[in-house]
């Protein structure tokens, strides 16, 4: 039998490379050696988004991203989180089993609380429901970016209790993050993230696409100049578009022998032509929604029988049925 594959990305706005290369890349290369869960996770999204036309277009957009790079139907299950009955039923038991301490140490919550942020307890409880999430189909692995770390940290934790206080029911999964994307940085040089605005879209159009490369932050330094290739914002991007040219491009870096004009202009270039059949995929499923609304159905009969199966166990466990 196969190990299981479980992932999630959140449908709160355009999709970017961070993504890509931090998560959906690698559920891509993964397909063929587990049973693949993959969903939209929309009740996490509703922490942010709190707008139903807009929630339903992000809905979209990340089933369709998931389609255009690649994942196979046929190999993953592809759904929606909401969709699933016994998610959130799996949360408020996970809660009942989850200290307010542990929960204050969540990055999310502290960062919000740094900034004075209003904190909803949706956003208080996104690690609970997000351990329902990998817990409730028992999965083995989850690859995602940095960022996701510590989730799947609480993730493991909740299911010891679980396993402590009941009997042995869940699965530890194991994170899987690739270290070299761990984190893309983004146009200005921080993490690659839609709440600071300095994302790549994957869907970008190339007039877009170009103008945000330019917009890279660079520092002044003339074409002749040596320049610091590991310290510069578009060399970073180099190392995942351009992975031929990148020892030629660091050493003319470091030789003085190459512009920043120059250099963004190689890059687009390179990431152009990686994004475009991806681009001309999402105009193909644009066209086609019905097919992708189909392939969600799909996906939830699998993941509803699952979650039917763990729901069942769950609940004679605690002493519910
Ligand atoms: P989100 O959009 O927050 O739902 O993130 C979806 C997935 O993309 C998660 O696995 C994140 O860890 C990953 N991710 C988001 N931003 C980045 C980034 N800048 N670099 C690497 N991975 C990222
Ligand atoms: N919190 C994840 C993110 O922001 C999305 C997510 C929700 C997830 N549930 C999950 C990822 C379960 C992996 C497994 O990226």
């Amino acid at each position: 039998m196969k190990k299981r594959l479980l992932s999630g990305i959140k449908p709160t706005g355009d999709i970017h490379i961070g993504n890509y290369f931090g998560a959906m890349r690698q559920f891509v290369e993964m397909q063929d050696n587990y049973e693949n869960f993959v969903f939209i996770a929309d009740y996490h999204a509703m922490t942010t988004v709190l707008d139903a036309a807009e929630l339903k277009k992000n809905t979209m957009e990340i089933a369709k991203a998931y389609l255009a790079v690649g994942l196979d139907p046929q190999k993953v299950h592809l759904f929606r989180q909401s969709e699933i009955e016994g998610v959130t039923e799996l949360c408020w038991i996970f809660n009942c089993l989850t200290s307010i301490s542990t929960l204050k140490l969540a990055h999310a919550y502290k960062d919000a609380e740094a900034k004075g942020k209003p904190v909803n307890m949706g956003l208080f409880d996104y690690p609970v429901l997000m351990a329902a999430d990998i817990l409730m189909y028992k999965s083995d692995v989850v690859p995602v970016g940095q960022d996701q770390q510590q989730h799947i940290e609480m993730a493991r934790e909740i299911a010891k209790t679980f396993n402590n206080t009941f009997s042995d029911t869940f699965k530890l999964p194991e994170g899987v993050i690739v270290k070299t994307v761990a984190t893309v940085k983004g146009t200005d040089g921080r993490k690659m993230s839609k709440s600071y605005n300095n994302t790549i879209g994957l869907f970008d159009s190339e007039e877009v696409l170009r103008k945000k490369i330019m917009s890279i932050v660079t520092d002044s330094r003339k074409p002749d100049e040596p320049k610091e290739p590991e310290e510069c914002n578009v060399f970073a991007l180099h190392k995942l578009f351009s992975i031929d040219q990148v020892k030629e491009i660091s050493n003319r870096y470091k030789e003085g022998k190459i512009s920043y004009k120059e250099s963004k202009d190689i890059l687009f270039e390179n990431m152009n032509n990686f994004l475009k059949p991806i681009r001309e995929k999402k105009a193909e499923l644009d066209k086609d929604e019905k097919y992708v609304l189909d392939v969600l159905t799909q996906g939830r009969e699998a993941a509803q029988k699952v979650a039917n199966q763990t729901m069942s166990e769950v609940k004679k466990k605690v002493g519910l049925i």
